[in-house]
C-alpha cells in the first residue's frame, strides 16, 4: 500500500524553504499566510520544532499596526505576478498590503496540545496574534461581521460572492501586466482576466495610500462582509481567549470581541438563500451565495441548525463533498478554482468544526470524501467534486497537512511512524 502518510511528510519538507513554507513550488513561490498555518500544524504531527518556527517566521512579515500580510516575498521569485514591487508592502519584510483569514491562533491552540513542550513559543507569538486580531477589529469591521478589502484577503479568490462589488470597479486604466499563475497551471481552472484587471487594480488603489487603512476605507471601492473572515476570526478569539487565560494574560478586549462578532455573524444569516452569506458593504445587499464558507459556522462555534438543509444539499449534489460554490447554480465551475471545485482545507474546516458540534453524518461524510480525494488522485489545491479530478498545482502543502492531521485517520492507511 502507498503509505500516504510518507508522501504527506515529504511534500512538508521538499516545500520547506528552511523557516517557512511554499503552498507548492512554481505557483505560490512564497510564505502564504493561512497555507503557512496548516503548514505548522502538518510539520507539529512529526516535527513539532519545525512547526513552531512555521509561525514564528509568519509573524516576522507582521507591519507595525499588527497586520499580518497575506504573502511574505522573502526572497524575490520571478515566477510569480503582482510580486513586492506591485504590492509596496510596508512591512519589516517585503510583504503584499492585504492580509488573509486568522485561522494561526486555532492552529496554534491545536499545536499546543499535540506539542505541550512548545508553551514558551505559544508564549511568546501570542501576543503578536492578540495585536493582527485587533487589526480586523480596528479596520475591517461591518455590524460587526468582517469585510474583506480584496477578494484575495478572504483565500476565496474568485469566488461569485465579489462579483456584485468587482462589476463596480473599473479597471479600464490598470496598464499592462503579465500573470504567471496561468504559466504554471491551466488557464481553464484560474480566475478570469476581467477578475484579474480588478485583483491589480485594487492593488494599485492600496499603494496610491501607501495602504493607509483610514485613507482605504475612503478610497477603496471594494468592502464586503464575508463569512470566512467572520467565522475565522471568532474562532480564532475564541482560541486565543483560551490560550490567554492559560497564560494569565489581560483578556477582556478579547471576550468583547467574541461578542462583537457573534452578533456579527447574525447579519450574514440570509433567510433568502438559508444559508450565511456574503454582504456587499457598499450596496448593503447580500449576494445570494451559497459556498463552502456558509458551513463555517460550527467551526466558529455556532451550532445553527437552520444552516444544515442547504449545505446537506449541496453535498448530497457531488460525489467528493464539500463544493465551494452551490452546484445549483448557474455558475457553478467545477474546476475553476472558488466557484466549485472541492478544497480539502474548507472540507477541514467545516468537518472539523461540525465533529465538535456533534454535526456527525455530515462531517463523516466530509471527512470520509476528503481522504478519498487523496487516496485516489494525490495531493492537489483542490478537486473537481464529481469526478474527483485534481486541480490547480499539485503537490500542494496544505492538502498535505489535511492528510496528517485529520483525513487521513479514518482509513485504511493508518499513521506511519514519523
Ligand atoms: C494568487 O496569486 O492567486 C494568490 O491566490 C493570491 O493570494
Amino acid at each position: 500500500m502507498t503509505d500516504l502518510y510518507a508522501q504527506a511528510r515529504q511534500i512538508l519538507r521538499d516545500n520547506d524553504k528552511g523557516g517557512y513554507t511554499l503552498p507548492t513550488h512554481g505557483l505560490y513561490p512564497y510564505q502564504w499566510n493561512w497555507d503557512s498555518a496548516f503548514a505548522a500544524w502538518g510539520f507539529t504531527t512529526f516535527d513539532p520544532d519545525r512547526g513552531w518556527t512555521e509561525l514564528e517566521t509568519l509573524m516576522t512579515g507582521q507591519w507595525e499596526d499588527g497586520m499580518v500580510p497575506h504573502i511574505i516575498f522573502h526572497q524575490p521569485d520571478p515566477g510569480y505576478f503582482p510580486g513586492p514591487d506591485v504590492w509596496q508592502g510596508r512591512g519589516p519584510i517585503p510583504s503584499s498590503g492585504i492580509s488573509q483569514p486568522p485561522v494561526a491562533a486555532t492552529f496554534m491552540a491545536k499545536m499546543l496540545t499535540m506539542h505541550p513542550a512548545g508553551e514558551a513559543r505559544a508564549r511568546a507569538i501570542w501576543p503578536k496574534l492578540k495585536d493582527w486580531h485587533r487589526w480586523f477589529m480596528d479596520w475591517r469591521l461591518d455590524q460587526g461581521a468582517v469585510c474583506v478589502t480584496h477578494p484575495w484577503e478572504a483565500g476565496r479568490d474568485n469566488a461569485p460572492d465579489w462579483d456584485a462589488a468587482m462589476a463596480e470597479i473599473n479597471a479600464d486604466d490598470v496598464g499592462d501586466y503579465t500573470r504567471r499563475d496561468t504559466s504554471h497551471v491551466d488557464p481553464a481552472m484560474r480566475p478570469t482576466k476581467y477578475d484579474y484587471d480588478r485583483y491589480i487594480k485594487l492593488v494599485q488603489i492600496g499603494v496610491s495610500v501607501n495602504w493607509d487603512q483610514e485613507k482605504l476605507l475612503a478610497v477603496n471601492p471594494f468592502r464586503v462582509a464575508d463569512p470566512t473572515m467572520t467565522f475565522t476570526l471568532l474562532r480564532a478569539n475564541r482560541d486565543l481567549l483560551a490560550m490567554g487565560r492559560r497564560f494569565g494574560e489581560d483578556v477582556s478586549d478579547i471576550e468583547d470581541w467574541i461578542k462583537t462578532l457573534e452578533a456579527g455573524a447574525d447579519t450574514l444569516w440570509n433567510p433568502q438563500i438559508g444559508g450565511y452569506d456574503s454582504r456587499d458593504v457598499r450596496s448593503g445587499a447580500f449576494n445570494g451565495i451559497l459556498s463552502n464558507a456558509s458551513a463555517l459556522c460550527w467551526y466558529a462555534g455556532i451550532n445553527d441548525a437552520r444552516a444544515l438543509p442547504a449545505i446537506e444539499r449541496m453535498l448530497a449534489a457531488c460525489t467528493y463533498g464539500l463544493p465551494s460554490y452551490d452546484p445549483a447554480a448557474d455558475g457553478f465551475e467545477p474546476l475553476r478554482y472558488w466557484r466549485g471545485p472541492s478544497w480539502p482545507i474548507m472540507n477541514y474546516l467545516v468537518g472539523s468544526g461540525m465533529e465538535e458540534q456533534g454535526i456527525d453524518a455530515a462531517a463523516a461524510r466530509i471527512r470520509a470524501d476528503t481522504a478519498r480525494l487523496m487516496e485516489e488522485n494525490g495531493f492537489a489545491e483542490y478537486y473537481d467534486p464529481h469526478t474527483g479530478a485534481p486541480a490547480g498545482g499539485g503537490t500542494f502543502t496544505w492538502t498535505a497537512a489535511v492528510w496528517l492531521g485529520w483525513a487521513g485517520h479514518d482509513t485504511e492507511d493508518k499513521r506511519g511512524a514519523a
